[in-house]
């Protein structure tokens, strides 16, 4: 098939590339640096250099796709995170990027059409599973993420297959806010409250092979994190264990919520399910918990530090 990738270069991109170019698939892939494209030629794709915002050469680009997948962000660094305005492009890439992409897929007749988003807009789930059909309370900075859901529904709307990706917080070597996360973990911080809350993770590996995987997904929305989400207690004592040195302590999750409504991200409990997604697919993490996880990504992040 001939698929197009947007967000091709980030850090699901550049995983999910090379599994589809093996899989036998004719990749367009989005870079808009020269360092981008030679990157993605690499990984056996072709390089296309587009706008997202540029809704001509956008319908352009996918012109005789098969398959359109979106892995677009432009998620804010940790320590800007907060800053008015920090999240506009990222907003714009899910409301603007999203519907030029859709139009374009729309245009050419797509088969199916792939948008990740993200699992972090679902309402506190305690210590129960969180399904695709419990209810999301999504904050400011995530509302975008459901209006890119809905133009994914525009396509399965038109008889072909929409599909979205809601996957749990990304962790890898050379994702910036994981790097993050390990700088503070050795300085005993630890980003978020409350111990007994559950998080929900994903390599980014698994997060590519689930794009792989979601090529034969029916129609629909699919949680995709790992199979055991753990306390957020247990998360900075397994990085903790990882690294070698003591856990940080977790603040208590009545202090997050002095910070308002925007604040209550970093306090939800979300024990994601990745049922519906698994028996659609066959997908399967490789690593199952950050029991796995954690150990593989920091030797590979402090491999890639020599
Ligand atoms: N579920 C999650 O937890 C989750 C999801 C996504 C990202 N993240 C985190 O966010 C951080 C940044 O992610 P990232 O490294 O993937 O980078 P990023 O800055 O979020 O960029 C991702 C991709 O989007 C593309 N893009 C952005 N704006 C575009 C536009 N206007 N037109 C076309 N393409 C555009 C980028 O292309 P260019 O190369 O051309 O800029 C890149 O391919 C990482 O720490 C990652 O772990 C987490």
């Amino acid at each position: 098939m001939k698929i197009f990738v947007a967000g091709a270069t980030g850090v699901l991109g550049r995983r999910a590339v090379p599994l589809l170019v093996k899989a036998g698939h004719d990749v367009h892939a989005l870079a808009r640096s020269e360092h981008g494209s030679s990157a993605l030629r690499a990984l056996g794709a072709r390089a296309v250099g587009v706008d997202l915002f540029d809704a001509d050469a956008v319908r352009h680009a996918v012109a005789g796709s098969d398959v359109v997948c979106n892995l677009a962000t432009h998620i804010p660094a940790t320590t800007r995170m907060a800053m008015p305005g920090a999240w506009a492009q990222n907003d714009r890439i899910r409301t603007e990027g999203s519907r030029n992409l859709v139009d374009g897929a729309l245009a050419s007749g797509v088969e199916r059409y792939v948008q990740e988003s993200i699992a972090f807009v679902y309402r506190d789930g305690k210590d129960q599973w969180i399904d695709e059909t419990s209810p999301i309370e999504p904050v400011a900075n995530l509302a975008s993420a459901t209006v890119a859901e809905s133009h994914a529904a525009r396509v399965t709307a038109a008889g072909a297959t929409g599909v979205v990706l809601r996957f749990a917080a990304f962790y890898g070597p050379d994702s910036d806010a994981t790097l993050d996360m390990i700088k503070l973990a050795r300085r005993r911080i630890a980003l978020g409250a409350g111990p007994r809350a559950f998080v929900s993770s994903i390599t980014t590996d698994d997060a590519a092979g689930a794009v792989l995987a979601s090529m034969s997904a029916p129609a629909g929305l699919y949680n995709v994190g790992d199979d055991e989400p753990v306390t957020r207690r247990e998360f900075f004592a397994i990085l903790a264990g990882a690294l070698g040195v003591r856990p940080p302590r977790i603040a208590p999750a009545g202090l997050a919520k002095l910070g308002g409504a925007k604040a209550s991200v970093l306090t939800r409990s979300q024990r994601i399910s990745n049922r519906a997604f698994v028996d659609a697919t066959g997908w399967a993490p490789v690593h199952r918990s950050v029991r796995q996880g954690w150990p593989f990504v920091v030797s590979a992040a402090a491999l890639s530090d020599t």
